[in-house]
């Protein structure tokens, strides 16, 4: 397969879309950007849609407004980029770490035609990725809550029809196995 090379996805309708899902550190945004330079694919990251439309940085969302508006956001911005996705562009998605873990969300990702991919990863190598003090996750910054989110969370990701391990993988080696998964379905 060449790197511009569409590969063929069988939708019932027109839309033609990856969405990757996973706790925060999964590696969403890095295997995103390029599988969809090596798909030919736009990429688009819901967080920082939700950023440029509010005109705040998800830690200030966060602060300022708390989690809850913060979620009401998420839904609204991914309710909007699906309408568009069904006529648009093929289209890689990250989503943020907590959208797949909300019921409408699903739900509104399981009437859309698009792929929902799960990059999973255990609880210490995501830490080992996001570093000691990343400042721009609110979830991140306490231990315990990191941990107690990652279980909680771990039976909802599984709900995704995919699931991708990342564990010891290269961004690389990630894109190249979603690549065949997609080519397969
Ligand atoms: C969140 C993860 C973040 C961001 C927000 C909430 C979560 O995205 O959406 O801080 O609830 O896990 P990343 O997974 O890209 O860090």
């Amino acid at each position: 397969m060449t790197q511009t090379q569409p590969i063929p996805l069988h939708s019932t309708n027109r839309t033609r879309a990856v969405f990757l899902v996973g706790f925060m550190g999964a590696g969403k945004t890095s295997v995103g950007i390029l599988l969809g330079q090596r798909l030919g694919w736009r990429f688009v990251d819901l967080d920082r849609q939700i950023e440029a439309r509010v005109g705040k940085t998800v830690a200030n969302i966060f602060r300022e407004l708390g989690e809850t508006a913060f979620r009401q956001m998420e839904t609204e911005a991914l309710q909007k980029l699906l309408h568009a996705l069904r006529d648009g562009d093929p289209t890689v998605v990250a989503l943020g770490g907590g959208a797949f873990a909300q019921p409408s969300n699903r739900e509104l990702l399981e009437s859309s035609a698009a792929r929902v991919i799960y990059l999973d990863a255990p609880i210490d190598e995501l830490r080992r990725r996001l570093g000691e003090d990343d400042q721009s996750r609110p979830l991140f910054l306490d231990a315990e809550r990191f941990r107690m989110l990652y279980e909680e969370r771990q039976p909802l990701y599984r709900l995704a029809p995919h699931r991708v391990q990342t564990a010891g993988k290269s961004v690389i080696e990630v894109a190249r196995e979603i690549e065949s998964l997609l080519g397969e379905s």
